[in-house]
């Protein structure tokens, strides 16, 4: 178990007031736990900007009607397999598909990829949810 370090921390009233309304809003019963997720959000951004192992996932939504545009997307996933680890794919109605890509690896791999998917033509809709691995954070 991680040991716990208490530290005090000093801003203004104000600021204080608004996080404190902000939290609520965020269903954080308090502050502690919103502050270590501010540190670890802020953490993980460095790890990505920092060329670090990450993790996350990509969602793309597209219409699987459009047959180029399916082996187009396979054609790039091909290409980044070093970086994938996981794929599923959902029908979410008779012309939509959601398809979600776990990544671990490179950040700018996972970048790469991801506006390589998003830039396709036909692709309703692409992100990329920059995450970790849970290693330093
Ligand atoms: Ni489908």
């Amino acid at each position: 178990m991680p040991q716990l370090v208490r530290f005090g921390v000093s801003l203004e009233k104000d600021l204080l007031l608004h996080f404190d309304t902000h939290l609520k809003g965020k269903k954080y019963t308090n502050r502690s736990e919103a502050i270590r997720d501010l540190i670890r959000e802020d953490l993980v951004k460095k790890q990505w900007e920092e060329g670090k192992e990450i993790a996350g996932t990509i969602t793309v939504i597209y219409d699987h009607h459009k047959r180029e545009l399916v082996n187009k997307l396979m054609d790039i996933q091909h290409d980044f397999g070093g970086i994938i680890i996981s794929t599923q794919h959902i029908h979410l109605d008779h012309h939509n598909c959601l398809e979600i890509i776990a990544v671990r690896g490179n950040p700018c791999k996972a970048q790469e990829l991801s506006d390589s998917l998003k830039a396709v033509r036909w692709v309703k809709h692409a992100t990329l949810s920059m995450s970790s691995t849970g290693k330093d954070i």
